[in-house]
Order: structure tokens, then C-alpha cells, then sequence
């Protein structure tokens, strides 16, 4: 299931207990891991309403049976044209495996299509996180080209694929 964050701070305690025990598997990928605190899960809990009734970016708690395993966001950055969006998630180890991000991407793809004046989808990811490539390649995505920067965090190669979906 998919649900947005609750309002307020409620989320917070299971929240943070989720990212302390997926850390090891997240931080090979994700460079807010380096900064991970209680004081920065508490921040980006507390900015999602705001995020999100501006329209900024979607965060979705990703749950099973109840329990939040993993989230999946839709947003745009500063420099991404108005009719695009970007998709960025990640699981509880224990949640990958079953097909389900795929499906979470699946139905955030089709919201993101109901936006007035979406016009395409992207994902991003390091081209050695081959998990995080396979979603987009099972829903069809196509990659649309591929960006050359820094590592930000320590599996990177600092090579980004880039993968469209198109409206
Ligand atoms: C990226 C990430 C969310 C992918 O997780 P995942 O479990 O591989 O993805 P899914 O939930 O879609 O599951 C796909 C797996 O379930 C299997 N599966 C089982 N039933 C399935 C179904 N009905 N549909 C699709 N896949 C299914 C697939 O074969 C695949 O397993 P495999 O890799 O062993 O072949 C996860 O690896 C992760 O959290 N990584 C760390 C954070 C990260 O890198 N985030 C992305 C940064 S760009």
C-alpha cells in the first residue's frame, strides 16, 4: 500500500526505526545516509506536508500489512523542465524481493500522468545499482541517456542512468 506521511510527527518513531535498520543496505546508494540523525528524520518527516500540498514533491510511506518498509517520492528539481518529474525510492531490506517497488513505481507512475501537463517520467540511478535500474527496465521504461559526475555515496561510480517514461 501507499499512503502519504500522517501530518505532524506521528510517523516519526517507526519511521526512524525503519532507516536505522535498513542503514547498511542504503548507504552504499544514498548520500543522506552520511547525515542520518534523529534530527534529520524528524526534518524531512516534518517538511512532507508542506512538499507536498505545494505540489513540490509526493512522498508516499510504502507499507505492508500496516507497517511503513520503505517510500517512494515523485518530484521535480529546480532545473527540470515544468512537464517532467523524477521518481526516488528505497525498501527496508527485508521488503525488496517481491516485486514490490516495482509496483509502487507502477502506481506512482500513474498518478504522476494525472498531473495536468506531465509529460514524462524519469528515473535516476548509479549505473552499479543494477536493483535500482530493474524497475524502471520491468515497466518499460527506456534509458534516455547517461550523465557523468561526482560519486556522492560509496558504491557510486558517479555514472547516472537515466530512464523515461513517456506520457
Ligand atoms: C532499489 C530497490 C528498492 C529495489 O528493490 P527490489 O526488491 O529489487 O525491487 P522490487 O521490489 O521491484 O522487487 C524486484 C525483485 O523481486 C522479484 N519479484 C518477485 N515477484 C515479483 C513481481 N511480481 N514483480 C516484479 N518482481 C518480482 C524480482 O525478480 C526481483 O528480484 P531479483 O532482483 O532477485 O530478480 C532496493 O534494492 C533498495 O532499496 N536499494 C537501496 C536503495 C536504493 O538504491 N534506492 C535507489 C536509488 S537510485
Amino acid at each position: 500500500m501507499l499512503r502519504r506521511f500522517e501530518d505532524g510527527e506521528a510517523d516519526l518513531p517507526e519511521f526512524y526505526q525503519v532507516i536505522e535498520e535498513s542503514l547498511e543496505h542504503l548507504r552504499p546508494w544514498m548520500p543522506w545516509v552520511a547525515e542520518h540523525g534523529p534530527e534529520t528524520t524528524r526534518e524531512f518527516v516534518a517538511g512532507r506536508a508542506e512538499r507536498w500540498e505545494s505540489g513540490q514533491e509526493y512522498t508516499y510511506a510504502v507499507t505492508l500489512d500496516g507497517a511503513i518498509v520503505g517510500v517512494c517520492g515523485l518530484f521535480r528539481r529546480e532545473d527540470t523542465p515544468e512537464d517532467g518529474r523524477e521518481i526516488g525510492y528505497w525498501l527496508h531490506p527485508s521488503a525488496t524481493g517481491r516485486g514490490l517497488m516495482t509496483r509502487t513505481v507502477r502506481a506512482v507512475v500513474e498518478e504522476a500522468f494525472r498531473l495536468p501537463g506531465v509529460a514524462y517520467v524519469e528515473v535516476v540511478h548509479d549505473t552499479a545499482n543494477h536493483a535500482s535500474g530493474a524497475v524502471p527496465e520491468r515497466l518499460g521504461f527506456a534509458v534516455h541517456r547517461t550523465r557523468v559526475g561526482e560519486p556522492l555515496a560509496p558504491a557510486e561510480t558517479g555514472e547516472d542512468r537515466i530512464w523515461r517514461l513517456t506520457r
